[in-house]
């Protein structure tokens, strides 16, 4: 039978099945073309709905334990701490209750005139005790993190706190001078190499009795993490998965905790390193989210920065955590960490790629 043998309505239908068939085949290949789109966007849904969850118990957390987020504020006299991102947000509190404490404060931030009227506000508050300087440090550069440390080491022998702050959160994809996806540096790498560089200082300043003590204020996205080893910048992916990406830089913090807390054990240097989750707080952190367009919202359900800052001065000050190194903290309370963070070949993974990146030999090199 030939086409032309068929009657209209069987060239018809004839002409309907093979169009179909068609349209079927152009779809299953656009489909299978973007596989890895699609597969990524539905990821990309996963992890955003995680958040949320998360987010959402973070913040009955909050409130649930709020009786807990409370510190003194002990008398520091002459100790000397240096905050990072320290002019604005939950680090502005910090150095606010720092100071409270009568503490030397290093504010490290990109704008010195934010720092100064930070300052400016914070002494206006009432607060006399203590000193405050300002030095100018842009996390996503790591020869300005140099700079930075060089110049906190020109001008003092001791540093009793070191608290690694700054952050950024869910930016779209960037790279910093040094070739690496910007939220890895700023809120994890360039801590990273500070820590290392002022770890003189730190050895310094520690006792037996006293430490020294870092903080790396990380955050409860850590729990959602996982350290992308072969491809850290996320080049494979066709669109950045920036989600992912916070919570790798913030889980590189916890990890980092878990592993130099042991080293420091077996060499037995007098410092200590703690990991925290300030809460849920109300800042601009949240500027590339939905949320920061509902401010009522922040306002209401999230922790002013004040509350924010709480644990991560509990941790910096207070006796009762002298023993308790290598622990993360959230709402002053020790908290459970992410299981990868205690793996030790990811510990060890971790701190290799970190050396390379930043060109260390080794964390104790500047010892
Ligand atoms: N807010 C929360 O709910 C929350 C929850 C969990 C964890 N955290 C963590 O808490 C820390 C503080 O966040 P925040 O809420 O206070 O946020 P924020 O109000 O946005 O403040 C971020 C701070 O980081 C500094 N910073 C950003 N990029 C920098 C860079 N390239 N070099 C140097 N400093 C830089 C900012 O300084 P500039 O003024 O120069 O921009 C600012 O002082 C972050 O590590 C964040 O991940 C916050």
């Amino acid at each position: 039978m030939t086409v032309s043998t068929l009657n209209r309505s069987e060239r018809r239908k004839m002409l309907i099945v093979y169009g179909s068939t068609l349209a079927l085949i152009a779809s299953i290949i656009a489909c299978t073309k973007s596989l890895k789109y699609w597969l990524e966007m539905g990821d990309e849904m996963i992890i955003s709905l995680k958040y949320q969850l998360l987010g959402m118990k973070e913040n009955i957390m909050d409130i649930v334990r709020a009786k807990y987020n409370k510190t003194d504020f002990p008398c520091k006299t002459g100790c000397v701490a240096v905050v990072t991102g320290g002019s604005r947000g939950i680090g502005a509190s910090v150095v606010k209750m720092l100071l409270q404490c009568d503490m030397n404060v290093i504010i490290g931030c990109r704008k010195i005139k934010n720092g100064e009227e930070t300052v400016k506000q914070i002494r206006e508050s009432g607060v006399t005790g203590g000193n405050a300087v300002i030095y100018e440090l842009d996390n996503s550069s790591l020869g300005c993190v140099k700079k930075f440390a060089n110049n906190i080491k020109e001008n003092y022998e001791k540093v009793h706190v070191l608290i690694n702050n700054a952050g950024i959160m869910f930016t779209p994809y960037g790279e910093t001078s040094d070739g690496f996806e910007q939220q890895w540096v700023v809120n994890y790498l360039s801590h990273f190499l500070l820590t290392a560089m002022l770890m003189p200082l730190l050895c310094n300043a520690g006792t037996f009795e006293n430490s020294a003590r870092i903080i790396n204020v990380s955050s409860c996205a850590h729990l959602l993490g996982v350290i992308n080893f072969d491809d850290i910048n996320y080049y494979k992916s066709k669109s950045f998965p920036t989600k992912k990406a916070y919570a790798q830089s913030k889980l590189a913090q916890v990890i980092f905790t878990r592993m130099l807390q042991q080293i420091f054990e077996k060499k037995k240097y007098p410092i200590k390193i703690y990991a925290v989750h300030p809460g849920i707080v109300n800042t601009d952190l949240f500027e590339h989210t939905s949320i920061q367009k509902l401010p009522l919202f922040k306002d209401i359900f999230f922790k002013s920065p004040d509350k924010g800052a709480i644990t991560t001065v509990y941790v910096a000050v207070n006796k009762e955590v002298e023993n308790r190194g290598g622990s993360y903290f959230s709402n002053c309370l020790e908290t459970a960490v992410n299981p990868i963070a205690n793996d030790v070949v990811t510990q060890e993974k971790l701190l290799h790629l970190s050396l390379e990146q930043t060109l260390l030999t080794d964390i104790f090199q500047y010892l």
